[in-house]
């Protein structure tokens, strides 16, 4: 055999990695293993057992944990919590970065122990995800020593409940601990039942480094388990890490629980190949993006959209590199793709694509060995709404899709409910940064796939979830603002009055505002308000402004500067009719001297937010060294905001202002008892070189129109104040708008605490965009 026939069939042997450490542990453990609560390892109690994929060889029996197990649990946590929380950072600083060394020093077991119980080929767990535990570690451990000068104004939320996914089993675990931990709070956390052993050996570093008893429980168990967690009412904060459906459920269980929440959800994320595109890097990257870790990765690259100039030679380019890929012993240095984690996963992969098939697709596929294997996958000829393309495979099978211009290609980009990353290839970056902006996703990897570090967020747009893990963004998910509890206020259902000129004597009727122009409400109905009357809004009217809101996407796409214009314009034109505004508040029973100072604080918004406009920017997160991450501050979109009761024109404008001035539209719901200052307030927009369509207004049943806003798929989020908080999470959970709820009086909306950086937060999602840089 020659060189050539060497190189060309990389027929070489096996490089077995030594696993005796782990069977040691393993046969230490072989009656059971419990749970660690309060800093001690319980007693195995009922158990499941746990194998290794790659043999189906039973590993280790782990116990189920109960309701009760979960009780003691958050209790123990509780406990620890005040304690936690009043170390000072530098303490908190301590631990993490004992743990981050600790973890360094056994990272061979680790490593081990994740290939054997999750199936990853050694090569990954050795190289990537141990490092990256000891990485988000010692980056924490660094915000927990800054966390009180960097956070001030902020508090930890208490008790977090977190729930991880098996495809990185002590990845997702650090993910979630680290920044946990270094926030102050205290922890209990459920891996998952596939993958539970990294997490009870991390419990022993916990013990080894001397963590205090209950700042880390680890419950073991299923999704019963999970949801016991979730639905406990010791716990201040969920964070969720696996399947969208799952992911669901969650958002509508603590609906209305004033638990905080984050879900980091499925992704069907497109891996953009552009005509100039550097195909021989392009073809790494898809091995990367989708033949890393079998495929079981959230933001795999699953969606090759290639230009139709390139699409052959990509393809033949990518069906002769797959089938060099090895597949089988995850313990062998040697192996690049180990075993699917379970088979019931295996199982799922398989129907997938036999319901692909049965649509003419081509496949094509490497080769895998029997067992719980599953070979690398190529499909072409398959159309964007096959399955194929749509469904979260989360196996190792990528589609491939032409497009002819780049504007076909983001449009396939982002035709898909999920939105969590995306990777662009192109020699030109003119052409990656400008696909970077209109694709939606919130994480963008140029000319490279797959690329963590601790120090840039991770989360999704739209189904993918909401909330950022890792740097700053990813630290607040884990600190909330001063809370202040505030007595809810109810104003009466609205009373019909049929015909818009019904009243007679009153001295006028207001209309709707729906895409810069003034409308009857559909209803024809109005209602009477201090005044006047009002119209009376419905379902129809909330579609037709979300509608209106839709098209004026462009206001988005301004720039800041171009934004602050206007909205400097909106604060003269509403100053030059204080007197007026003043008056009507005063109408409504304000003293003289209170709607002044409520006009005066709505001119003085108008100008904060006109100023953030162009300030509140993102930053540059210092990642690995050949790149450079932009965090960019990217609108929501369209939200939907039901204002406070009182203060019923500084409440509106505090809530309007900031998500205008972050390029958001909106559908507003007035004060339903005074909404008399907002249909005032449409003549100044009319006055003030608004575009149409960026703020609506529907006047009417408060709570009956944040029904339909939150129910709507075309809202990306919903800001709402009043009694009925829960009704509007729980109807957000369809398309998993990110919500913001609060009681009528939980904040002076006049005051300082009417505005704020907090606002600016909400109206802004962090996209983070891999850039190479001096490599
Ligand atoms: P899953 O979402 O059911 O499991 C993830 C975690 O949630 C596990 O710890 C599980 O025990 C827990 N869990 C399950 N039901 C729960 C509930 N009602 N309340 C609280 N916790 C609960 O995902 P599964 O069934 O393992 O995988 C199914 C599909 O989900 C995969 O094929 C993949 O498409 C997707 N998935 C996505 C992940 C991601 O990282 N985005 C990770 C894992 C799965």
């Amino acid at each position: 055999m020659s060189i050539q026939d060497i190189l060309r069939t990389m027929d070489y042997g096996t490089a077995p990695e030594d696993a005796s450490i782990v069977t040691a542990w393993l046969e230490k453990h072989q009656n059971g293993l419990g749970h660690f609560i309060d800093g001690a390892f319980t007693d195995p109690g009922e158990t499941f057992e746990v194998a290794n994929p790659a043999t189906g060889e039973v590993i280790a029996h782990v116990t189920q944990g109960s309701e009760a197990d979960v009780d003691a649990a958050v209790a123990a946590a509780r406990r620890a919590q005040p304690k936690w929380a009043a170390l000072s950072g530098h303490e908190r600083a301590r631990y993490l970065y004992a743990i981050a060394r600790h973890v360094q020093q056994h990272t061979r077991f680790l490593a081990v122990l994740e290939t054997i119980d999750n199936g990853k080929p050694i090569r990954e767990s050795r190289d990537i995800d141990v490092p990256l535990v000891a990485r988000h570690f010692y980056h924490h451990a660094g915000w927990a020593e800054l966390a009180e000068d960097e956070f001030a104004g902020t508090e930890p939320y208490g008790v977090c409940g977190q729930v991880i996914p098996w495809n990185f089993p002590l990845l997702m675990l650090a993910w979630k601990i680290a920044p946990a931990l270094a926030a102050g709070n205290t922890v209990v956390l459920k891996p998952a039942e596939y993958t539970p052993l990294t997490a009870l050996a991390f419990a022993e570093i916990c013990v080894e480094v001397g963590l205090p008893a209950g700042v880390v429980n680890i419950v073991t168990g299923d999704g019963a388990t999970g949801a016991a967690i979730v639905a406990h009412k010791g716990v201040d904060k969920v964070a969720f890490t696996g399947s969208t459906e799952v992911g669901r459920r969650i958002r509508e269980q603590t609906a209305g629980t004033g638990k905080g929440l984050t879900l980091e959800l499925g992704g069907k994320s497109p891996f953009v190949v552009m005509q100039d595109a550097d195909l021989d890097a392009a073809v790494e990257g898809v091995v990367d993006a989708i033949w890393f870790n079998q495929g079981q990765v959230c933001c795999a690259g699953a969606r090759v959209l290639v230009a139709e100039a390139v699409e052959d030679r990509l393809v033949a380019k990518l069906t002769a590199r797959m089938k060099t890929l090895r597949v089988g012993d995850p313990l062998d240095k040697n192996t690049d793709m180990g075993a699917i984690v379970h088979p019931v996963q295996l199982a799922r992969i398989r129907r997938l694509m036999e319901e692909g098939a049965a649509e003419g697709v081509t496949i094509t596929q490497g080769e895998a060995p029997e067992g719980c294997f599953y070979p690398p996958t190529l499909v072409t000829d398959v159309a964007p709404a096959s399955v194929l393309s749509t469904e979260e495979i989360f196996g190792p099978v990528v589609t491939v899709t032409p497009f002819r211009t780049p504007d076909d290609a983001v449009e396939l980009a982002n035709n898909t409910a999920y939105g969590l990353a995306a990777s662009i290839w192109s020699e030109n970056v003119n052409t990656c940064l400008d696909l970077a902006g209109q694709i939606k996703a919130g994480v963008v990897w140029i000319n490279c796939t797959n690329v963590f570090d601790a120090g840039a967020g991770f989360g999704g747009y739209r189904e993918s979830g909401f909330g950022r893990e890792g740097g700053r963004e990813g630290m607040m998910a884990y600190r909330r603002h001063h809370a202040r509890r505030g007595e809810v206020v109810e104003p009466a259902e609205p009373h019909a009055i049929p015909g818009e000129n019904a009243g007679a004597g009153i001295d006028r009727t207001a209309k709707l505002y729906i895409g810069g122009r003034q409308a009857r409400p559909d209803s024809g109905y109005v209602y009477q308000v201090p005044g006047g009357l009002a119209g009376l809004g419905n379902r129809k009217d909330i579609r037709n402004a979300v509608e209106a809101a839709a098209k004026a996407g462009s206001w988005g796409a301004q720039t800041g500067h171009n934004r602050a214009q206007v909205l400097y314009y909106l604060g003269e034109n509403l100053s030059a009719r204080a007197a007026e505004f003043t008056e009507r508040l005063a109408a409504f029973g304000a003293s003289k001297a209170d709607a002044k100072a409520e006009v005066d604080c709505a001119i003085r918004r108008c100008f904060w937010h006109a100023a953030q406009a162009d300030k509140f920017d993102g930053a540059v997160h210092a990642t690995k060294s050949a790149h450079v991450t932009l965090a960019m501050h990217e609108p929501l979109g369209i939200i939907g905001i039901v204002c406070p009761d009182v203060a019923p024109l500084a409440g509106l404008i505090s809530l309007v202002l900031p998500a205008i001035a972050m390029g958001n539209r909106v559908v507003v719901v007035p004060s339903q008892s005074k909404p008399l200052a907002a249909t005032d307030f449409y003549q100044v927009l009319e006055t003030s070189d608004m575009p149409g369509g960026v703020v609506n207004i529907v006047t009417g049943p408060r709570d009956a129109l944040a029904k339909t806003l939150a129910e709507h798929d075309g809202v990306d989020g919903m800001w709402y104040v009043g009694g009925a908080g829960a009704m509007v999470e729980k109807a957000s959970a369809g398309n998993l708008k990110q919500t913001w709820v609060e009681p009528d009086r939980a904040r002076d909306w006049i005051g300082a605490d009417g505005q704020g950086r907090g606002f600016l937060h909400r109206a802004t999602q962090v996209k983070n965009i891999w850039v190479p840089y001096g490599a």
